[in-house]
């Protein structure tokens, strides 16, 4: 029995979070829940987002499925994802894109998986007005030797593990000459590693055009923080967008998986949120830990009740009137 932090979140996130983990419980596998608090919720209850108590358990599980939370604009509110990021050193995060059939999306055949890293980049944190009036502002990216190594060798160790065939490494090396030139003379450096596995690179402005015109031309995808960031979204575009984005923060000791969207607060406590996107995310879960069958199960019969669109929800389909609740149930029947 593997024990799991389960942390239902704020908004759509505990109905969703629920629906997940009773199609995960109908597929056999056999998880011990563990349950933890974060969010808006936390924070009105222990004046902390993120409690200590959560971090514990997460530091002894090492796993955990996170529900969407709730940032309040213009508070003192910490971000929960960068305390964590840093807190688990989760230098990875990977986002996978994938097409469904009945799914209404621009492109068909979609099977991208993005590696963003996760830790520094634009993200450092090293920003601040340079004059008193602020009319100057800067950033600075920190790019380090050890950590983009450390991501470009996880994307090809996943190509290798997930027999595919090609990583790109993206970069902006013509103008960022050390933050992103460094990064990309490093890809360069791990992908002689692999002589198995084709390597290409691309400028960012050209890779968010050629994602767009021909997105089947990518598989595996390496890349700094901001760029990740924003062609991981480009890519959940490109197959019907945040309703199927599932994405995981992983590090050497800590997993943490969740879905990409938000806390939808719009139609919280409706019975009208897609469960789709944490769901693949609990698969990309029980896939990290070795259930490898039981994910394939639970991926197909999703990927049939959307093939069959009747059993989804109304972001999928707008005249099903089906809710969460209905939805979960298709999938588990299929089970
Ligand atoms: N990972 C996270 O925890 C995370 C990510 C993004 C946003 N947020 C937070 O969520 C809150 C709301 O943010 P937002 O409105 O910008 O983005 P959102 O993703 O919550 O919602 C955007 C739109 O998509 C719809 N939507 C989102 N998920 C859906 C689902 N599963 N099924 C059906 N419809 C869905 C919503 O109803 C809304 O119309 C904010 O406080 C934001 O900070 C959290």
């Amino acid at each position: 029995m593997t024990s799991v932090v389960y942390i239902p979140g704020d908004g759509i996130g505990p109905s969703i979070v629920d629906a997940t983990m009773r199609i995960i419980e109908a597929s056999g596998a056999k998880i011990d829940w563990i349950e933890a608090e974060a969010g808006l919720g936390a924070f009105e209850k222990h004046g902390e987002p993120m409690p200590d108590a959560t971090l514990e358990k997460i530091r002894r599980t090492r796993l955990a499925l996170k529900g969407p939370l709730t940032t309040p604009v213009g508070t003192g509110f910490r971000s929960v994802n960068v305390a964590m990021r840093r807190e688990f050193d989760l230098y990875i995060n990977l986002r996978p894109t994938k097409s469904f059939e009945g799914v209404r999306s621009r492109f068909k055949d979609i099977d991208i998986v993005l590696f963003r890293e996760n830790t520094e980049g634009l993200y450092s944190g090293l920003e601040r007005y340079v004059d008193e009036e602020k009319t100057i502002a800067e950033s600075i990216a920190v790019v380090t030797r050890p950590h983009s190594e450390r991501i470009v060798r996880a994307a090809y160790e996943y190509a290798v593990k997930h027999d595919r065939k090609k990583v790109t490494i993206v970069h902006k090396a013509n103008i960022l000459k050390y933050t992103s030139g460094m990064f990309l003379e490093v890809g360069r450096e791990v992908a002689r590693n692999y002589p198995q596995i084709e390597s290409d690179d691309k400028i960012v402005d050209n890779m968010a055009m050629q994602m767009v015109i021909k997105p089947e031309q990518f598989d595996v995808i390496v890349t700094t923080n901001l760029f990740g960031d924003i062609l991981s979204d480009l890519a959940s575009g490109l197959v019907g967008g945040l309703g199927l984005a599932p994405g995981a923060n992983i590090g050497d000791d800590v997993a943490v998986f969740e879905a990409v969207h938000g806390s939808a607060p719009d139609i919280a406590g409706k019975n009208l949120a897609n469960p789709a996107a944490i769901l693949l995310a609990g698969t990309m879960l029980l896939r990290h830990i070795g259930e490898m069958e039981r994910a394939d199960r639970i991926d197909k019969a999703l990927a049939d009740v959307l093939r069959d669109g009747t059993r989804v929800t109304r972001d999928l389909n707008p005249e099903s009137g089906v809710g969460t609740t209905e939805m979960r149930d298709a999938i588990i029947e299929l089970l």
